[in-house]
């Protein structure tokens, strides 16, 4: 899908579809809309009111032009009202106009981006989300569906015109190059995004640990300054990394450890480093502790936080941010089989921490913690965030659109947090109790990796997690909810959401800006 900048709006010009957003309340009132009303004798005004259309939020109204003006469709999508307009109501709208665009299989498109008077918003915020909605809102997992049964999938419109103008109707003059790279940034965003969701949709026969190293080493390969080291399970073994290995242990598909490192040419070495931890289950059936058929189906995205992680730092590199980061991962298969771990094993986590098992499903922060002693220990990470679909429980407190977000330092806390509401995803904090601390005690190891109490499971595995990372800021963010969408939502088709990847490259864009002051 190419997009370019129009500088000028032909009702004339032959084109699939015209897309234009417009405010609540306010739709014949808006002169783009006036003018097509016009160039079709008034239908409009008459269709809208029949239609009973007010451009509420998420509203359509679609139209077939019948020759009269260029575009063969026009469909106006609802704004909402203009106090509540933001980044994120454009990304949805742009969502919206995805979903028309492949009912009708549109092949090319002309999407208006007009900045309503008083908002804060710029032109380049608003085409940056729109493209942004749009590109996600037509990425669909049709790999396996049949080619010659019926109608070919949809691949989305070939190019996409954009025309930027002001409230008014009028072309905004002098932005092309500002309107370029918004586009390109915002196309380079939702690219990573959709990375990280093929990572987590494509089945698990395929997806193993192997394959998930090797997808990251050919998505890190040939960007400058981005290096990928791969160790198998031998290597891990000579690494001590006791824990993941005894997830490992139950299934065929041998683990791997993933190591992606960002040295930007010209940041000195002795940077702080930045690293970003993914929990890679690329099947979690349980173990031995197996899980029921209804909670086992859509465990293939357990490795979504490294789906996340893998993907942000080659958007983070592809874009050059001067940050030294890394990306870690520990990728296995829970599986039961006559090798696998057991509830009442002691294993030996990589820093020398033991952990008594006591279910052989909390396998999550097993792996984690070698990764984070990795990237604490090994990489020497001034500051490091873990992504992890790591409890059901944190689904129960939060719902599937929010994350939940946890931290042992307020600021590198407060930081995480705003880029996560700067990308427009969701997360909310949830304590780090120590006095819960008592339910992960083990009567004959160091900690126990379950709680004590079927009560607050969110939190006593990240209290699991912290004893693992000690004093070096960190923020640990459950996205069992988010990562994963049941159901078809604004610009999220059915499956791998992709969460994480925004918020993870403007966490690294705020803190390269940060280190550069
Ligand atoms: N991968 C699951 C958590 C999960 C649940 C992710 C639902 C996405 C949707 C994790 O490994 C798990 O099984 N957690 C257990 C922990 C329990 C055994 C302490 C859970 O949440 O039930
Ligand atoms: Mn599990
Ligand atoms: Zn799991």
């Amino acid at each position: 899908m190419d997009v370019k900048i129009l500088e000028k709006l032909e009702l004339k010009a032959p084109s699939s579809f015209l897309l234009i957003p417009v405010l609540q309340d306010k739709v014949l009132e808006n002169p783009l809309v006036a003018r097509i009303d016009r160039a079709l004798r008034g239908v409009i005004a008459q269709l809208a009111d029949q239609e009973s259309f007010k451009a509420k939020t998420g509203q359509s109204l679609n139209f077939n032009t019948m020759g009269k003006i260029g575009p063969k469709r026009v469909c106006f999508l609802g704004l909402g009202a203009v106090e509540k307009l933001k980044h994120e109501t454009y990304r949805r709208t742009g969502g919206l106009g995805a979903d028309w665009l492949r009912k009708f299989r549109a092949e090319d498109a002309t999407v208006v981006c007009q900045v309503p008077k008083g908002v804060e918003l710029t032109v380049g915020d608003i085409a940056g989300a729109v493209v942004e909605g749009l590109r996600l809102g037509l990425y669909r997992f049709d790999k396996y569906k049949s080619k010659n049964d019926g109608e070919p999938p949809y691949e989305g419109p070939g190019g996409v015109s954009l025309f930027c103008c002001d409230a008014r109707g009028k072309v905004i003059k002098g932005v092309k190059a500002t309107m370029e790279a918004a586009v390109r940034r915002a196309s380079t965003l939702a690219k990573g995004v959709i990375t990280a969701r093929e990572l987590v949709n494509e089945i698990p026969e395929v997806m193993t640990p192997a394959e998930l190293a090797e997808r990251a080493r050919k998505l890190s390969s040939g960007i400058k300054g981005l290096s990928c080291r791969i160790l198998d399970e031998k290597e891990m073994a000579a690494e001590k990394m006791g824990a993941a290995l005894a997830v490992a242990r139950g299934s065929e598909n041998r683990p791997r450890f993933i190591e992606l490192i960002y040295e930007p040419p010209k940041v000195p070495k002795t940077d702080p480093l930045f690293a970003m931890i993914g929990k890679g289950v690329t099947f979690d059936s349980g173990g031995l502790n197996i899980k029921t058929g209804e909670a086992m189906t859509t465990m293939k995205m357990d490795m979504s936080g490294a789906a996340a992680v893998i993907s942000a730092i080659t958007i983070i590199a592809r874009l050059g941010f001067p940050l030294r980061c890394a990306a870690v991962v520990a990728a296995v298969e829970n599986m039961p089989s006559g090798r696998s771990y057991r509830p009442d094993d002691i294993i030996r986590a990589m820093n020398g921490t033991t952990i008594e098992v006591g279910n052989t499903d909390a396998e999550g922060r097993l792996i984690l913690a070698d990764a984070l002693s990795w990237a604490i220990h090994k990489l020497g990470a001034a500051r490091v965030i873990d992504l992890a679909t790591l409890t059901g429980a944190c689904v129960v407190a939060l719902g599937q659109t929010t994350a939940g977000i946890f931290g042992n330092d307020p600021e590198w806390l407060a930081t995480v947090k705003q880029a996560a509401a700067e990308a427009g995803e969701k997360c909310c904090n949830l304590p780090l109790d120590e006095d819960m601390s008592e339910d992960i005690k083990s009567e004959i190891a160091d900690v126990k990796n379950i709680g004590a109490t079927r009560w607050g499971g969110a939190i006593t595995a990240a209290l699991f997690l912290q004893k693992f990372v000690k004093e070096t800021p960190w923020v640990h963010l459950d996205i069992a909810g988010p990562a994963w969408a049941e159901k078809k939502r604004h610009y999220e088709p059915v499956g791998g959401t992709g969460y994480g990847v925004r918020t993870l490259v403007r966490l690294a864009e705020s803190l390269a800006a940060k280190s550069g002051e």
